[in-house]
């Protein structure tokens, strides 16, 4: 348990966070507080997670994003040619009017699929990005 706490004050887009009150409202939560702390927690981990992501690794990365969002399609895909040595194959849907789903197969050092990942995640108009590997075991 934490014992001091902090207040802080933050600005969000409303769509965010009526989205994020909506999860909060169906999981139970009793304040946006608590879920905001939750999330916290979760980002932490995940990021720590991301760390051990070491060696020769082989994985996927998986992003939503908005397809209407100015110049992101061909960032994403310069980014790709960028890191073309460690992306095997790319499968992209075309989830609905404007939203995209794209599978990236990844192999290479772990520290350079982290980098691939975070550079598609620190996009404008991308939602989520989520990196997945193994270890190769030689
Ligand atoms: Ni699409």
């Amino acid at each position: 348990m934490d014992d001091d706490l902090s207040r802080i004050g933050i600005s969000l887009p409303k769509n965010l966070l009526d989205r994020f009150d909506e999860i909060l409202n169906f999981r139970g939560y009793s304040s946006r507080s608590e879920g905001i702390r939750d999330a916290i927690r979760t980002y932490i981990t995940y990021y720590k997670w991301m760390a051990d992501v070491k060696g020769e690794r082989e994985g996927v990365i998986t992003m939503v994003y908005d397809h209407d969002q100015r110049g992101l399609l061909m960032t994403i895909t310069d980014v790709q040619h960028e890191f073309h040595d460690i992306i095997k194959a790319s499968l992209h849907s075309h989830v609905t009017q404007n939203r995209c789903l794209e599978v990236i197969l990844v192999h290479g050092d772990g520290a350079q699929l982290k980098t691939l990942a975070e550079r598609l995640m620190s996009q404008k108009g991308v939602e989520s990005v989520k990196l997945t590997t193994i270890a190769i075991d030689s």
